[in-house]
């Protein structure tokens, strides 16, 4: 991909989600408006249940909108059944979680190679270059065989983000990719997202921290499930790191 490229990615228009449980309605998202071009790297932030997961649920294609609409690389996204959702979410999608959601009897390769066995465009052969190429780009080539629970935190962060990347998705979203990690371990993967943002990424990162939010290149505010501001970061160099 092409940093210089301003190709739409993302539209959404309208967006509208809302939670019934029980006898509760909660409007988690109240006519979202977005749009996301190649190349992008934001960062979406917001008082704790304003709805910044949801708005990544959404755009992952994890969940569907009461209302509005969704085009995803100028597809109309917004009517899909599940299937067809999850076939769309396993090539054009990354995910990085908070708390890692590596599998456990799984060992480093074989998560990250997982997403892509759903895929049918992609042989053996071109799944394991994929994994090869992945975790030798986030430095953990050398753990392959290892499993999560061989490593600390930091380094399993590190594999879900080349689960996230080995699909050359179009989108890498992230909630909270920090969040459980210590200061050191932080930087490691906000450097990470940084330079696949170098490399022509587009992300779309959730974060509490507003030091990690200036890291993007724009800043989203969400509050009561509404964008309340869309602006540019300041420049990265003004940051003390
Ligand atoms: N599956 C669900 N069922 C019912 N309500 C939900 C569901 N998911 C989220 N909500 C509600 O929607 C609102 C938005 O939740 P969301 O998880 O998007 O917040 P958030 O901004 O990510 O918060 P946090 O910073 O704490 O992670 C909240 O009021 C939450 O309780
Ligand atoms: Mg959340």
């Amino acid at each position: 991909m092409n940093n210089n490229n301003k190709q739409l990615l993302v539209e959404l228009g309208e967006i509208k989600k809302v939670f019934f449980t029980d006898d509760v309605e909660t409007h988690a998202l109240n006519k979202i408006n977005l749009k996301i071009n190649q190349g992008e790297y934001l960062s979406i932030s917001g008082p704790s249940g304003c709805g910044k997961s949801t708005l990544l649920s959404l755009l992952g294609l994890l969940d569907t909108a009461t209302d509005g609409r969704y085009h995803l690389a100028g597809h109309d996204v917004s009517h899909l059944n599940r299937d067809e959702r999850a076939k769309i979410r396993n090539k054009e999608i990354g995910f990085v979680f908070q708390a890692f959601n590596l599998i456990s009897d799984l060992t480093v390769a074989e998560n990250v190679e997982l997403p892509l066995t759903y895929r049918d465009d992609l042989s053996k052969q071109q799944r394991q270059s994929m994994v090869r190429e992945s975790l030798e780009k986030v430095d953990m080539i050398h753990r392959a065989d290892h499993y999560p629970s061989q490593l600390s935190g930091g380094q399993q962060q590190r594999v879900a983000v080349a689960r996230a990347i080995a699909g050359k998705p179009s989108i890498i979203l992230a909630d909270e990719p920090t969040g459980n990690l210590d200061s050191k371990n932080a930087q490691i993967v906000m450097a990470l997202l940084d330079q696949l943002h170098q490399e022509g990424a587009t992300i779309c990162m959730v974060t509490h921290d507003p030091r990690s939010a200036a890291r993007a290149e724009r800043m989203i505010e969400v509050f009561d499930g509404k964008i309340v501001a869309d602006q540019l970061a300041p420049s990265t160099s003004a940051i003390a790191v």
